[in-house]
């Protein structure tokens, strides 16, 4: 079974990819992963991430690997474990770059496809979460789904993760995000045909999983 989350920053849609995967007894395959394992990359060699041929000659060289340990997402890029540094400030603030380019995403997506055919033979299905998923990447999901919620709920809810983030700024920064995934040229976020659309302004995590599991069975 192939189900796809599609949404914006703070939709609350990797917990609750998380979550149902972990209901169904499949893999979470998380693509936000690969385009900031790649901008590390970017980052950590000090290239110019408006460079698009330099970005598109890095990840033809990088090698960038996902797994689970004890049910938390280990991602590796060369070798090294940096499933804590791809989440840094300075890796969210500079992932659009990668996310713009068109030659980046394309083998991003290959890579992804690649990753979700092997989860099929392993565990039988997988849960994939992004902004494109559904329309770009698994066309032909068994389920799909988009996740929204307020720019302020999200904001709030980022908080709640970073007790030290300021609450003003975190939501200029959503509202900067949203405009930039929804109006790129390439792949920009948009409800998939034929997803299951949830608002989860007024729903804590489990209510959404509820939901999403209530969908997916009565799909099967
Ligand atoms: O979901 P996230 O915050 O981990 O995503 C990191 C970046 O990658 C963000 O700029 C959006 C982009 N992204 C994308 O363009 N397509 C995806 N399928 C997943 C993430």
């Amino acid at each position: 079974m192939i189900i796809t989350i599609d949404g914006p920053a703070g939709s609350g849609k990797s917990t609750a990819a998380k979550k149902l995967a972990e209901a169904l007894d499949i893999t979470h395959l998380d693509t936000g992963a690969t385009y900031r394992a790649l901008t590390l990359a970017a980052l950590r060699a000090g290239i110019d991430l408006e460079d698009e041929s330099a970005l598109i000659d890095m990840v033809g060289r990088i090698d960038i690997k996902m797994g689970y340990t004890d049910g938390n997402l280990r991602v590796t890029l060369d070798g090294e474990d940096v499933s804590r540094e791809i989440r840094a400030a300075d890796v969210s603030d500079n992932s659009h770059y990668v996310a713009c380019s068109v030659g980046v995403r394309d083998v991003l997506v290959a890579m992804q496809r690649r990753m979700g055919a092997e989860l099929v033979g392993e565990s039988g299905g997988f849960v994939a979460e992004g902004r494109d998923q559904g329309s770009v990447v698994f066309p032909d999901a068994d389920v799909k789904f988009y996740l929204d919620a307020s720019c302020e709920v999200r904001a709030r809810r980022r908080c709640d993760e970073m007790p030290d983030a300021d609450y003003e700024q975190v939501l200029r920064a959503i509202r900067t995000r949203d405009e930039r995934d929804s109006t790129r040229p390439v792949a920009p976020l948009i409800k998939p045909d034929g997803a299951v659309v949830i608002d989860t302004t007024d729903m804590n995590i489990e209510e959404v999983t509820a939901e999403l599991l209530s969908h997916v069975r009565s799909a099967k």
